[in-house]
């Protein structure tokens, strides 16, 4: 099966050299579509250019979040995964028996090869540990007899399915036979992004638990420090126009 990412994507200092790494673990997975999505009113150059140069099959899509939602304590990214979701379910609209995987990439975390091996046996929705989240080193499902019966999670542990977003995968099937499953930004709380969308499509009975019955970390919610600017000239300087 091809494993479908969506990873939204907004202009900051950092991004260029966010997606750079991405880009280098993606190369290495085998049948692998990047959906990429940008926090834009339109595509950009920078990544227009970036993406064409990756020597990665992707696909360029944009959506700007509306003002009213780009607020502190609110969840990020709705409207770009959802758009990547429109994508997927739009272009297998008519092949609907094309293996595929999905899952949701964010651009700041970092991914080990051995992930992507995991989840592409995935047959419904499956689950695995997150490292460096929640407060706690790690996050994971808890299993016993090869099914997921808790979560091992320092906040919210209430949610029912109290999970990071790249602590699951879905396949195409499920996405294409719940069309309506999409992330909300109504009636749902901070955090709950995750629980709010795995509801519309699975029960916590019917997830497949990977990573060795969910006892190893393949990926880590890795996030970027803030970069100081603080020399920055006000005018430019440099005669040079250099992209970053
Ligand atoms: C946590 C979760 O891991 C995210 O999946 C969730 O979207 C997020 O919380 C949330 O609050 O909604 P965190 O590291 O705090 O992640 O979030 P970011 O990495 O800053 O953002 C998640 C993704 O959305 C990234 O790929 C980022 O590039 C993108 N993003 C962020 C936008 O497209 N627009 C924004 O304004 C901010
Ligand atoms: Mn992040």
């Amino acid at each position: 099966p091809t494993i479908y990412a969506i990873t939204p994507t907004y202009s900051r200092p950092v991004q260029k050299a966010e997606l750079t790494r991405l880009a280098n673990t993606f190369r290495q997975v085998a049948q692998l579509h990047w959906i990429l999505v940008e926090d834009a009113a339109a595509r950009s150059e920078l990544v227009s250019r970036f993406l064409a140069r990756a020597g990665l099959p992707s696909t360029h899509l944009h959506v700007p979040t509306p003002r009213r939602y780009k607020r502190p304590g609110l969840p990020r990214a709705t409207e770009q995964r959802n758009a990547g979701l429109a994508w997927l379910r739009q272009r297998h609209q008519y092949q609907r028996a094309q293996p595929g995987v999905l899952f949701f990439a964010d651009d700041d975390n970092t991914y080990s090869l051995e992930l992507f091996q995991e989840m592409r046996t995935t047959r419904k929705v499956s689950v695995w540990p997150v490292g460096l989240v929640g407060g706690r080193r790690y996050e994971r499902p808890l299993v016993e007899n090869g099914k997921v019966v808790g979560w091992y999670t320092g906040w919210r542990a209430d949610r029912p399915f109290a999970i990071d977003m790249a602590g699951f995968a879905v396949s195409l099937q499920v996405i294409l036979s719940n069309p309506k499953a999409v992330f909300k930004r109504r009636g749902s709380q901070p955090g709950m992004q995750e629980s709010d969308f795995l509801k519309q499509i699975t029960t916590v009975e019917e997830l497949e638990p990977k990573a060795s019955n969910c006892t190893k970390v393949l990926v880590w919610h890795t996030r970027t420090e803030k970069v100081n600017l603080a020399n920055e000239p006000k005018y430019r300087l440099d005669t040079v126009k250099i992209e970053v």
